[in-house]
């Protein structure tokens, strides 16, 4: 995959991003979630591809755009509909508003987001939940995810040289997650407990500097390939496993091609692809990303985008002026 794509992806988040900031605060989730998916879904078919949608917004018949297998990028839409020989093949995954209830609310930490790689190089993880644990770097080869709490937390500080009262753990505030968070205060270590976005929470966790050690806890399967990419691109690591609780959970991941359901993946498997591509853009402000403002004459965005080929990892800020020959650029 050609590295100069990774800003034409920019370019894909940052107008979801846009489309969707529009409606901040609003209350309407669904409505946050349809502009995004129209402003990404529009921009993607300008991008220099030959794509196709492996994590996105649904089966065909239950999602009108940005569905699972839909063929997005430049090949198609100039061939209107077969792809055009000559544009890179790429898989990508989707989350056009990562926390839709965030950006209803006005609350932080919303996102527009997208990964993609070379060919069959993300997970087609089905639209189940899945039990997560994200580390950065210094703690990827310590922790497991079946591992006692404690254990994990006494590892993860000893990496990072401090005490695990000193730790930071970021977990969904939900009923399910009730045992985890008691084990979590047994050890002493701090939680931020987070209304909606896991993806987010585990993009801060890989960054040193963040404030924020680990994530526990069930969340979005796709959520969680998305954050593999993530991963593989600031050498994190996320330890995840499909939760499987009934015969048809079984049977779609059958129908998706996973035969071992009680897998533990790493992030090398749920993103395994030589060529990754993670970009995100801030909706609301963030721990690591502003969100949209709108200052009259223009918009401005901050975003991160990341790459494993080459390995690089870039935060932007980028001002989109309106043309008009008088407006002015603030620093
Ligand atoms: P949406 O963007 O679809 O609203 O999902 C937000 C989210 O909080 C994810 O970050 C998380 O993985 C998942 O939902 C948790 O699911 P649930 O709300 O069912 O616990």
């Amino acid at each position: 995959m050609d590295s100069d794509l990774s800003l034409e992806f920019l370019r894909v988040v940052e107008q979801a991003a846009i489309a969707c900031a529009h409606t901040m605060g609003q209350g309407d989730r669904h409505r946050s979630d349809q502009v995004a998916v129209e402003a990404m879904r529009r921009e993607m078919d300008s991008v220099a591809i030959d794509g196709t949608i492996v994590i996105g917004e649904g089966e065909r018949d239950e999602a009108p755009m940005l569905y699972i297998g839909e063929k997005v990028g430049l090949a198609n839409a100039r061939a209107g509909g077969g792809a055009d020989r000559g544009f890179p093949q790429v898989d990508i995954a989707v989350d056009p508003l990562e926390g839709t209830n965030l950006c209803a609310t006005g609350s932080p930490d919303a996102i527009a987001v997208l990964a993609a790689s070379t060919r069959n190089g993300l997970l087609h993880a089905p639209d189940l939940y899945m039990e997560k644990l994200v580390v950065g770097p210094s703690s990827k080869d310590v922790v497991e995810l079946d591992a006692p709490v404690a254990d994990n937390l006494q590892a993860i500080a000893r990496r990072l040289d401090r005490r695990v009262q000193d730790l930071v753990v970021i977990v969904l505030d939900r009923e399910r997650h009730a045992q985890l968070i008691a084990d979590i205060r047994a050890t002493g270590a701090r939680i931020r407990l987070i209304s909606d976005g896991d993806l987010s929470a585990g993009i801060a966790a890989a960054v040193a500097g963040s404030g924020v050690h680990a994530v526990m806890g069930t969340g979005g399967a796709p959520e969680g390939v998305l954050a593999a990419a993530a991963m593989r691109c600031l050498n994190g690591e996320i330890l995840a496993r499909l939760v499987v609780s009934k015969p048809e959970h079984e049977e779609r991941c059958h129908a998706m091609g996973i035969r071992d359901t009680r897998r533990v993946y790493r992030s090398t498997d749920l993103a395994s692809g030589d060529s990754i591509i993670f970009a995100a853009s801030g909706v609301t402000d963030g721990a690591l990303m502003r969100g949209v403002r709108f200052f009259g004459d223009g918009i401005r965005t901050s975003s991160l985008v990341m790459q494993t080929r080459p390995h690089r990892v870039r935060f932007i800020d980028s001002i989109h002026v309106d043309s008009r020959p008088d407006v002015k650029v603030r620093f």
